[in-house]
């Protein structure tokens, strides 16, 4: 989308409904890594909340009862995410979208990962996938439109070989179906490749990322971040950087 046209956007939603909702809707789904488990050790949050992530009143999340409220770590607390809650991408990135323009609306986060998720448990019909439907269309009929998915799963998709290989193609229906079904042909997919994973084909998985080959989805790769002792999730500051690698991807 042009600056223009996309600035025109923001603009116009700015000023059609009630200043409370969040006009600028941005999802998150995926794993654990999306979830968010930035100071989990030993299925324990350590509680530390960095600057960077918050709270800040531009920023608000969909809870689990599908209201708005201002979002603060961590960002998916009350959903069902089968996992300690940490530290996650989200609130830097909602700050880093539109932080340098005060004029624009509040954002709105829709948090719905899902721990230990392979991408097949995200075919249209699942659960999970039923889940992200229905929190984003809640979200948009309080007034939002939906600027973007914000992706990050796979690392249960490296333990068979036969998942890694079918990576690309679930991937590209979740995404044809999702779109399809949010009625929004050119949503914006900010994909991450992978950090790790839980088996041996991490490799294979992040290929398929890196080369997804459908439009508009945009790859901020991870690899290189900083990893908890388990090897598998973020930490903290990898996650605040994540969460600034995202936002810039999407400006
Ligand atoms: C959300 O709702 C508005 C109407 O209020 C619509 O114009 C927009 O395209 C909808 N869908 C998405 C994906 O944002
Ligand atoms: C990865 O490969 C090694 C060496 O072949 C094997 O011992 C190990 O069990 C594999 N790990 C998984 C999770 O399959």
């Amino acid at each position: 989308m042009s600056i223009v046209l996309l600035s025109t956007l923001l603009a116009f939603a700015s000023f059609s409904t009630s200043q409370s909702q969040p006009q600028n809707i941005f999802l998150l789904a995926g794993e654990s890594n999306i979830v968010g488990q930035g100071g989990v050790v030993n299925n324990k949050w350590d509680g530390v909340v960095p600057p960077e992530s918050g709270p800040n009143p531009a920023v608000q999340r969909l809870n689990a009862k599908l209201e708005w409220e201002e979002a603060k770590e961590p960002l998916h607390s009350g959903l069902n995410t089968g996992v300690v809650n940490g530290i996650g991408p989200g609130i830097p990135f909602g700050i880093g979208v539109f932080g340098d323009n005060p004029r624009l609306n509040v954002i709105g986060l829709v948090p719905s990962g899902v721990s230990g998720t392979k991408i097949i448990d995200w075919q249209k019909g699942t659960k999970a996938y039923n889940q992200l439907i229905t929190r984003a269309q809640a979200a948009n009929k309080s007034g939002g439109f939906i600027q973007a998915l914000v992706w990050y799963q796979g690392e249960s998709d490296t333990v068979l070989k036969a998942d890694a290989d079918a990576y690309k193609g679930r991937f590209n229906q979740f995404i044809k179906d999702l779109r399809a079904d949010l009625d929004s042909p050119f949503l914006v997919i900010l994909e991450v490749a992978l950090a790790s994973g839980i088996g041996n084909f991490t490799e294979e998985v992040r290929q398929a990322q890196l080369k997804s080959g459908i439009h508009d989805v945009r790859v901020v790769d991870a690899k290189g971040l900083e990893l908890e002792k388990d090897k598998v999730h973020l930490t903290t500051r990898a996650q605040v950087r994540l969460g600034e690698k995202l936002a810039e991807a999407f400006r």
